[in-house]
């Protein structure tokens, strides 16, 4: 039966764990910043000498971690194309945004292992010479800014921040930032507009890719928190012990947010593609099965901006003779993606035959319509078309062609706007509609024809 591995979420739900650094220490907390940070020049992959700093990042790569925000993009990458040579100082941001529908894994780590959080920052700030770091935070995290500030405070007293960390040289400071509760401050150049105390309109890339123009136009890393916790823990065990947990290309534990029509929604950690879709949903360990006399309908397997599988899906996966089912697809970013949607923020949402299809999707397209920033003519106008759109139709006005202009709009802003705002809101509409079309067509029907009835009567 398949299980939980917990390596970032290990002690969240030990009633006895706090979320001070006296708790974390006793359970080997800063142990891996500790030994990094006296660590001395080594033999690297090629065999050349290489700084600590170096042996960090070549680590990361090794590790194959992927991040964990939405994108599935290699860590190790990422930190390679940051401009070193610039001569202009080199900035993390910890994107603690955490607002894509149906995520809520962050916010476990931030309210109840927080030194977590800092260490893995630590690490990756001091790897990258980074000596300020930010935790933009979702605007209604109060209390977990606070318990931040707290960790942050406790941290500098015991010499983990400050001008010289643990007395090796280095220096490092940690501010949080409260965002004010806009969805596309979690888009990552909009979360820097947002730092920078403007309006958060994303930027366009190029030229204004984070690592060579980020916050105030210099070298920026921008991690998701759980990317951040998981370099915490490649430190302490290196990159090839963090590989060997989880599947080629998809390695290491990704937490699960479960919601919807199942009898256990919660988190879940596991290794990345060891567990199936199935197994989540129907296992005891995890979901527990839906309802009782229930059927399934759909999943959204990767937050409300995936597009949705249909239940008794089947999909041709590389390598696979045969077509994998649904249920047993295993959860992880490559094969997600081959059957056509994304792991994105790891969160499934999963519908029973009860849902309505077409409320369910004016419900999220009502969402990008209120958080479209607007800079977009495809994106302002369509999202708030389309959720008007599915608003009528969901509300007893729907017309025979709905279907079709709702597709017409969704294929208007893919692949045309500044960010991948526009995908979010175009994926949910294009897949919906696609695979639960004849609900759209049958209700617009049975609308038309009310309305005629009407008014020959
Ligand atoms: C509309 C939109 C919203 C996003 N929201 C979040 C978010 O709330 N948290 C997050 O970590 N990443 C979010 N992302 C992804 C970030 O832009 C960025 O890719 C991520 O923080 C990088 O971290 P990672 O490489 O560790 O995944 C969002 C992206 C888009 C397009
Ligand atoms: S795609 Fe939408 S959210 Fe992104 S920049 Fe354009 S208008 Fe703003």
């Amino acid at each position: 039966m398949p299980q939980e591995h917990r390596l970032i979420l290990k002690h969240v739900d030990d009633p006895n764990y706090g979320p001070d650094l006296a708790t974390y220490r006793k359970h080997g907390g800063y142990r891996a910043l500790t030994k990094a940070l006296k660590m001395k020049r080594k033999r690297g992959a090629k065999g050349a000498l290489i700084t600590p700093q170096e042996w960090l990042r070549e680590e990361v790569s090794r590790s194959q971690l992927r991040g964990r925000g939405g994108a599935g993009f290699s860590c190790g990458l990422k930190w390679s194309f940051v401009d070193r040579k610039s001569g202009k100082p080199i900035y993390l941001i910890c994107n603690a945004d955490e607002s894509e529908p149906g995520t809520f894994k962050d916010r476990q780590i931030i309210y109840k292992d927080p030194h977590q959080l800092l260490e893995g920052i630590i690490l990756s700030s001091w790897a990258n010479d980074v000596e300020l770091a930010y935790i933009y935070i979702r605007g209604e995290f109060v209390e977990g800014a606070r318990i931040l500030e707290r960790a942050i405070a406790e941290a500098r007293r015991q010499g983990y921040l400050g001008k010289n960390v643990l007395d090796s040289g280095y220096k490092l400071e940690v501010h949080v930032h409260r965002g004010a509760g806009a969805y596309i401050c979690g888009e990552e150049t909009g979360l820097i507009e947002s730092l920078e105390g403007k309006r958060a309109y994303p930027r366009i890339k190029p030229p204004y890719f984070p690592a060579v123009l980020g916050l105030y136009q210099c070298p920026t890393i921008v991690n998701n928190v759980e990317t951040l916790c998981a370099v915490k823990h490649i430190a302490d065990n290196g990159g090839d012990a963090y590989a060997k947990l989880g599947t080629p290309n998809n390695t290491g534990t990704r937490i699960v947010c479960l919601s919807g029509h199942v009898q256990r929604p919660g988190y879940f950690e596991v290794e990345v593609g060891k567990v199936t879709i199935g197994e989540l949903i129907f296992d005891a360990n995890f979901g527990g099965g839906l309802r009782p006399g229930r059927r399934l309908k759909a999943v959204i397997p990767g937050g409300s901006s995936a597009k949705v599988f249909r239940a008794g899906e089947t999909f041709q996966l590389k390598g696979q003779k045969k077509k994998v089912k649904l249920l047993d697809l295993p959860y992880d970013f490559d094969s997600l993606l081959q059957a056509g949607s994304m792991s994105g923020s790891g969160a499934i949402i999963v519908l029973d035959d009860t849902a309505d299809m077409i409320a369910a999707l004016a419900n999220i397209a009502d969402f990008y319509a209120h958080e479209s920033c607007g800079q977009c003519t495809p994106c302002r106008e369509g999202s708030l078309w389309m959720s008007k759109a599915l608003r009528r139709l969901a509300g007893g006005q729907g017309r025979r062609q709905d279907a079709e202009q709702l597709l017409h709009i969704a294929r208007n802003i893919q692949g045309r706007t500044i960010c991948a705002f526009g995908e979010a809101c175009a994926w949910p509409v294009m897949s919906v509609v696609e695979k639960f079309r004849e609900e759209f067509e049958t209700r617009g029907e049975e609308h038309e024809r009310a309305a005629t009835e009407a008014k020959t009567n």
